[in-house]
């Protein structure tokens, strides 16, 4: 199979949502929406979770690109977010396929904070390229709500589900060769609690090791381009970086921070005037490369051009919705489609995948126009991000809190029916209805 890669996409992300310029805690205005970079936070009241939200993007994705579920042959899921210590969210959406008699299905759930969609996506892809591939299509879903307790993790929430459909001739393509991973043992961001959903977290540590995974994966993503193709990469061979975006703030310091690593491996695309200022910082060791204000400022200063071509067109879910922990990637990614859909064809984009724990890998994909109905401008049309991000209802910061009590109450719960309100979501959404005494999940279409 050639040029395999994403065929088709569908987004979901909950109607409800909480602005943050309302912000949860009033004597710090600004702090959400300029400190942090968000716009919008997106959560499920107590009719979803991630199983209706997967559901619905399926379903959904399924349906617009008229695709019999007979056609999947492996389906994969992401998330973090977890419902059932052993019965794998991959089962739950099962439902869809035995309807269509189709259970021959390979695939299950993958977890590692938000990298468990990379995880999905990297599964589907190679087993499209792998000898064990029947010609049928593969299909990813990463899906979470990620939620936080009460204090400055919170503004950083966020839900939403994403399917992409897996098969060659894809205008999505998989550039394989080129992949660059980091993997290590930290406690940044970790859920040990397992009575509780919301996870325990050294928000500096989170940032530092962020940072710190995104220069490794490049440093080996650029070793392998430049043993593989015999010439130097540079930011200038990617016409987009897309970066897991728990924050938009995080984002902007990261691709300053791949400036700075073009500055310091000599790129000969970095200009002369950046060149000059970031002089000052070339005999700062690593470790002191991460505490620098000054050259966080700089960076951020000097990348500033590039960041609006290479990075802006990617943040507008991400800073809309918030972090979607697994799909957080994939809605950025979601976004440039969006927002450069007939410019796209040709263009190489790079994307970064972090998950806490920790597990990273930047990698690349080479776009084309592609087909009908797995075009470019198709997938713009069936996503339609602008319609869903219009359609949405704010809720004040008072009811999103008063929402977030009543899901402490209900994790882990059995024995009740939910509201069943379903006059927020657009017709065709799954919703929750009922966990029975026995811990069964029930979900109905709205
Ligand atoms: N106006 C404008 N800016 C402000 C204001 C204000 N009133 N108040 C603060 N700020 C700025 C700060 O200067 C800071 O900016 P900087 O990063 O450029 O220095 C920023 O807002 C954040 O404020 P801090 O006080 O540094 O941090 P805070 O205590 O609010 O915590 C954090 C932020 C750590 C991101 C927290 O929200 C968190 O823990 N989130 C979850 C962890 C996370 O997302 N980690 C990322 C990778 S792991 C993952 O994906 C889950």
């Amino acid at each position: 199979a050639k040029n395999v890669g994403i065929l088709a996409m569908e987004i979901y992300f909950p109607p409800t949502c909480v602005q943050q310029k309302l912000s949860f805690r009033i004597e710090s205005k600004g702090k959400y929406t300029i400190g942090l970079g968000q716009d919008c936070m997106t959560f499920c009241t107590d009719v979803e979770d991630v199983i209706s939200m997967s559901l619905t993007a399926v379903t959904s994705l399924l349906e617009k690109y008229k695709i019999d579920p007979k056609q999947i042959g492996r389906l994969e899921v992401g998330s973090e977010t977890v419902i059932d210590k052993s019965k794998s969210i991959k089962t739950f959406l099962m439902q869809i396929f035995e309807k269509s008699g189709n259970t021959d299905i390979e695939g299950v759930d993958s977890s590692n904070a938000c990298y468990g969609g990379t995880a999905a996506l990297f599964n589907c892809v190679n087993w499209v390229e792998s000898s064990s591939w029947d010609g049928r299509y593969g299909l990813v879903v990463c899906t979470d709500s990620a939620v936080y307790a009460e204090g400055p993790a919170r503004p950083t929430g966020g839900a939403a589900a994403i399917a992409m459909l897996i098969g060659p001739d894809a205008p999505i393509a998989f550039e394989s060769k080129f992949r660059g991973s980091h993997m290590s043992h930290v406690y940044d961001f970790y859920k040990p609690n397992l009575a509780s959903e919301y996870p325990v977290v050294d928000g500096k540590l989170s940032q530092t090791c962020y940072l710190m995974a995104l220069d490794t994966c490049y440093k080996y993503f650029c070793h392998k381009y430049e043993k593989l193709e015999g010439k130097q990469f540079s930011l200038s061979d990617a016409d987009y970086t897309v970066f897991h975006s728990p924050y938009n703030k995080l984002v902007q310091k990261s691709f300053a921070r791949l400036v700075f690593n073009d500055f310091t491996r000599n790129a000969s695309s970095v200009d002369d005037t950046t060149k000059e200022k970031l002089a000052p910082f070339s005999t700062l060791t690593g470790d002191e490369t991460y505490q620098s204000r000054d050259l966080e400022k700089v960076s951020q200063q000097v990348s500033k051009a590039l960041y609006d071509t290479k990075v802006q067109p990617t943040t507008l879910i991400p800073k809309q919705v918030g972090n979607m922990y697994t799909a957080s990637l994939y809605a950025a990614f979601a976004s440039l489609i969006h927002n450069k859909s007939s410019e796209l064809a040709g263009k190489r984009v790079i994307l970064f995948s972090y998950g806490s724990g920790l597990t990273s890998t930047m990698f690349s994909l080479q776009l084309h126009e592609g087909r009908h109905p797995f075009s470019l401008s198709n997938i713009t049309t069936v996503m339609n991000v602008a319609g869903k991000l219009k359609s949405r209802h704010e809720f004040s910061p008072e009811k999103f809190v008063e929402t977030m009590k009543l899901m402490e109450h209900r994790y882990g719960a059995k024995d009740f029916v939910t509201s069943k309100d379903c006059s927020l979501l657009s017709p065709g959404t799954y919703y929750l209805t009922e966990v029975d005494s026995m811990y069964r999940r029930f979900c109905k279409e709205g």
